[in-house]
């Protein structure tokens, strides 16, 4: 081996700037068009797999820079653009164009933030949006949390640590097989999926989750809370926590917050707020009411890749009591030499949570604060709402469309033809198949990328609005492209 080694990965430092000056232009003029390219192209998976090739593992390099050009055609050319300013579907947002300078100045570095020894900068940079974070949303600076992938592992991350904090302390130990009282714990019906995964994959069973029924207004009913715990209570369960919403996943309702909070006190219940997707609407002054309670919250579950339009992935759980995330998270092997005899105490984020080697996904969400700085998130988050209440005006005004439900910045509305007369369950279930068949034109189509929601049995188109992209002209175009296609799948199934 030469003393001077040229490992086969290295990039001398002539090509790799003419490489990345030349990815960077390709990537400022994608950016820069992005509103003219549609959102998706709508090959199919076989389309794909024709388009990427089915070469075997390469024995041999290839040239970095073809490598580049390659690869960009493929991911600019066939993705689903949801910085595109009509991408409206799910919970997805327009990624921010320093969030992708932010990760590749993270990706030259690669600190490992599980250890503060081995991240000093990072760790310090995480420990300060945390705090942005919890200030941001309006509660205690002295909250503590970490940076997870999204809002599954928020929640779940937060699961946990209400579990330790509740359960008897021979858990540890003995395991869930062992404890006395079975576990149980409440939400809404309209509670995001995370909480199936949570009783299914540690141990408690779906029997163990009680789906709280909601109001007509889609927030849960905390008399029914009260009376389910009541009962549990007296039959010998060990109720021990409670989640909330705020922003719920189909209709970005939010729970009574200050309510459920109280019940929690009142039982010596863990209080979760699942805000993954809602809790940045916080921020305005206006919105600031709708989200009562949270600062009473033990944790709270907040996607930077939602409302903050952090690109993938970046989400946050943030817990009143940080050492509630030590109990839970925290071990001491002796191949771990992270404690530092320092007077000052040693963060080290691998206590904090499920991961140990960790990436620097903060990065991403510090850069995007300092650029617009709260007032900029007030003005880009206000607008998304005005957007979607737009929206629903426009589907009231037009015959065509039914407007559903408006909450936070999620629209809900469907395609009801000119000439349909509503009769009954055949009726309903007509509208039912022509606004999933018409969902799935837009999505293939590429003008327009909405989803789904089903609202007291109605099939209805949703629009989630996190794009700080998306204009008026936007929003009055979705609404002539989905009665135009409306028209043309009645027919289509007229025909039939
Ligand atoms: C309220 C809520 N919680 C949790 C999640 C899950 O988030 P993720 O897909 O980032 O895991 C979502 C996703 O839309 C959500 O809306």
């Amino acid at each position: 081996m030469a003393d001077n080694r040229e490992s086969p990965l290295k990039i001398n430092k002539d090509e790799f700037r003419k490489i990345g000056y030349q990815l960077v232009d390709t990537i400022s003029n994608f950016m820069d068009t992005i509103d003219e390219k549609p959102v998706t192209t709508g090959e199919t998976p076989r389309q794909i797999q024709k388009i990427l090739g089915n070469d075997s593992l390469p024995e041999q390099g290839t040239s970095v820079s073809e490598l580049f050009s390659k690869t960009s055609d493929l991911l600019l050319n066939h993705s689903l653009l949801n910085g595109h300013p009509k991408f409206f579907g799910y919970i997805t947002s327009s990624p921010t164009p320093i969030g992708a300078l932010a990760d590749l100045l993270a990706s030259v570095v690669n600190p490992n933030v599980g250890a503060n020894i081995l991240s000093p900068m990072a760790t310090a940079i995480e420990k300060q949006t945390v705090k942005w974070l919890a200030e941001f949303i309006g509660i205690a600076p002295s909250s503590g949390g970490i940076l997870v992938s999204g809002g599954n592992m928020a929640n779940l991350t937060a699961f946990l640590a209400a579990r330790t904090a509740k359960a008897p302390k021979s858990l540890k130990e003995d395991g869930l097989g062992n404890i006395e009282s079975e576990m149980v714990f409440y939400c809404s019906k309209a509670t995001h999926t995370w909480i199936e995964k949570a009783a299914v994959l540690f141990g408690h069973g779906l029997k163990a989750i009680r789906w709280i029924p909601t109001n007509a207004d889609n927030k849960m009913n905390t008399e029914i809370l009260s009376q389910t715990i009541y009962d549990d209570l007296k039959n010998g369960k060990k109720p021990f926590l409670v989640i909330g919403n705020a922003g719920d996943v189909s209709t970005g309702v939010v729970d009574n917050l200050s309510a459920i909070a109280t019940i929690c006190k009142a039982n010596d219940l863990w209080f979760h707020v699942d805000g993954a997707y809602g809790i940045p609407a916080a921020v305005i002054p206006q919105y600031k009411e709708l989200f009562n309670g949270i600062e009473e919250a033990d944790s709270i579950a907040l996607d930077p890749h939602k409302w903050l339009y952090a690109p993938l992935e970046a989400g946050c759980t943030l817990v009143k009591n940080p050492q509630h995330l030590i109990d839970t998270y925290s071990a001491h092997p002796v191949y771990y030499n992270f404690s530092s005899n320092d007077e000052e105490p040693t963060l080290n984020y691998y206590e904090y949570g499920l991961q140990n080697s960790r990436g620097f996904r903060a990065l991403k969400v510090w850069m995007a604060l300092q650029q617009v700085g709260k007032n900029g998130y007030i003005e880009m988050i206000g607008e998304n709402i005005a957007l979607s209440q737009m929206l629903f005006e426009e589907a009231k005004k037009h015959s065509e469309l039914e407007a559903v439900t408006q909450n936070l910045s999620i629209t809900t509305l469907r395609y009801v033809p000119a000439d349909y007369m509503h009769d009954g369950k055949d009726g309903e279930t007509y509208l039912n198949t022509l606004n999933e068949s018409l969902l799935n034109e837009l999505q293939k189509g590429g003008e327009v990328f909405l989803s789904n929601a089903v609202i007291s049995d109605k099939y209805c188109l949703r629009a989630c609005i996190v794009n700080f992209r998306t204009s008026r002209k936007d929003i009055q175009e979705v609404v002539e492209i989905i009665v135009r296609e409306g028209r043309k799948v009645h027919k289509a199934l007229l025909r039939k």
